[in-house]
């Protein structure tokens, strides 16, 4: 075989890179694996003695640290040494929306990828098959190819021996909050690449333990854009069922029930039907943003047009939470207190990009609400970071305030209404007969995930809206 992989390099270590390297280490113990991150912080978050203070948080995480870090896996700023070594190289550096420019809003701002792709030119050495692992615009694989290619770098001077490359496309379709059973069981793995020998070297990796029905092949341009495309059916799902649950809520329908009835049928089926207070995350949005750029390039007007929709109806979706909040509680909540459980954009992780708290938070805020925060794991610093405390304190032209505070009890103390923002397990467990004492009445409770024991909170005398829910409590 013309590839025999022995150190692999990954190039970013994220919410992406972490976990999946991790679990490729556990089940390669004879391959050496080297995490790298131009972001210190975050490699020396990586190499914390305290597992608890890991950068990221997925259940089943700390395990397979605990099993392969310093063994066969490793976290290091040191870009030049494990490029020059690799047999493989991931790139899982972050791909954003550009925010100025040309397709500032909408297209991905390629310069990390850019700069990654100079660094593998820089430092890499032999034949070095690189794996595009970040999402990326359908077609990146070529510029990628170009940069490796150019001869405008100052190759020559930190090489001792010429480099040969070679690209394939490897998008990752875990989820927050599962990532590692994604990873470990994942529903396929795609490789899209020209040559067959690179492929075959890459999916002798998975075969460790994926079976090889499970691993589909196809060229590089159809791997990059499935994984657009995935996140692009997966958010107009939600985007659907969540324009149903209003429809519900003016009819008295319960979109609970909608989705089951639905999703019995095989041909629509049961996941991702879950109604909510619209999809967060890093990536549905930005992705839809980069697949309606590149129709529109394409000349494809109608199509981006119907994309541009999924992400319409999500924006109203959110918004329409505290816009319900505030007509609810007789039209002002100014000097109101309210209390939001959960930040993160779903359970299980710490990850707040985009999350639906955030866009509610702020609206609330600009009404001049009171606001308690609470969340299991995401830490005032990064609160203080998505809502921007400049902005929000007490002292600027808008009336509100918030704060965080470290309990469901402390956070709803004296509040004129909760909202439950993400669906963390423990909000299921909620004494709503202990919390209706400490609130002020009348107290609103405002369940935008369809917890199963809200409908108590009703008997201690909390009012109760549930989204997607026409029958009032
Ligand atoms: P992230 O922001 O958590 O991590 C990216 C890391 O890359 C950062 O730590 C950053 O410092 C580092 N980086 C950037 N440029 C670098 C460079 N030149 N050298 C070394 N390190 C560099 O991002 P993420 O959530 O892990 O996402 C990474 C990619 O994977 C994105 O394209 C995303 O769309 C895709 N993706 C993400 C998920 C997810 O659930 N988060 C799932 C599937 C795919
Ligand atoms: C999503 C995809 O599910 C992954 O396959 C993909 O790899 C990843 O994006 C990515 O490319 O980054 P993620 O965003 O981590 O994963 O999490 P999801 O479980 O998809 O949830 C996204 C958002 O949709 C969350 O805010 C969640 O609460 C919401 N959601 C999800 C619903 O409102 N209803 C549902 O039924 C499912």
């Amino acid at each position: 075989m013309k590839y025999s992989i022995k150190n692999i390099c990954c190039i970013g270590a994220g919410y992406v890179g972490g976990p999946t390297m991790a679990v490729i280490a556990s089940h390669c113990p004879n391959i050496q694996i080297n995490v790298i991150d131009i972001n210190e912080e975050r490699i020396k978050a990586w190499n914390d003695e305290n597992l608890n203070n890991l950068p990221i948080f997925e259940p089943g995480l700390e395990s397979l640290i605990r099993k392969c870090r310093n063994k066969n896996l490793h976290f290091s700023c040191n870009v030049q040494k494990h490029i020059a070594n690799a047999d493989m190289i991931f790139i899982s550096v972050n791909t954003p929306t550009k925010e100025k420019g040309l397709g500032s809003g909408q297209a991905i701002d390629l310069k990390w990828i850019d700069s990654t792709a100079r660094q593998i030119s820089k430092y890499a050495r032999g034949k070095t098959i690189v794996v595009e692992k970040s999402t990326l615009p359908v077609k990146t694989a070529k510029t990628i190819k170009e940069i490796l290619g150019s001869k405008n770098l100052p190759k020559k001077q930190f090489k001792t021996q010429d480099s040969e490359f070679v690209v394939l496309s490897n998008p990752e379709f875990l989820a927050e909050g599962t990532a590692i059973k994604n990873l470990q069981k994942p529903d396929r793995v795609l490789i899209g690449g020209e040559e067959l020998e690179a492929i075959e070297a890459l999916s002798k990796i998975y075969s460790h333990w994926i079976e090889k029905e499970k691993i589909i092949t196809t060229n590089l341009w159809s791997a990059e854009l499935s994984k657009l495309t995935a996140n692009a059916f997966l958010a107009q799902r939600i985007s659907s069922i969540n324009s149903i649950s209003a429809l519900c809520e003016a009819t008295g329908a319960d979109i609970n029930e909608v989705a089951l009835a639905i999703g019995t049928d095989q041909r629509i089926g049961k996941e991702f039907l879950k109604s909510g207070p619209g999809f967060g995350g890093s990536c549905f949005k930005k992705d839809i943003l980069n697949l309606i750029y590149l129709c529109n390039y394409y000349g494809l007007k109608e199509v981006s047009d119907y994309w541009q929709k999924v992400l319409d109806l999500n924006d109203w979706q959110t918004r329409r939470i505290s816009k319900t909040v505030v007509e609810k509680l007789f039209g002002t909540i100014s000097g109101k207190k309210i209390a939001i459980l959960g930040f993160s954009f779903k359970a299980n992780t710490n990850d707040t990009r985009e999350s639906p708290a955030i866009k509610i938070c702020r609206e609330l805020l600009e009404e001049g609400g009171k606001i308690s925060i609470y969340d299991p794991k995401v830490s005032l610093n990064q609160i203080k970071s998505d809502l921007g405390l400049e902005k929000y304190n007490l002292n600027n032209s808008f009336d509100g305030s918030w704060k965080f505070e470290n309990s469901i009890i402390e956070a709803s103390r004296n509040a004129d209404a909760i909202i439950l923002v993400t669906e963390w397990e423990e909000f299921n467990q909620i004494d709503w007969d202990k919390i209706s004492k400490v609130m002020r009445h009348p107290a609103w409770l405002f369940d935008t995930r369809s917890f199963k024991n809200t409908y108590k909170a009703n008997y201690y005398g909390i009012r109760v809206w549930k989204l997607g829910n026409g029958l009032e409590e």
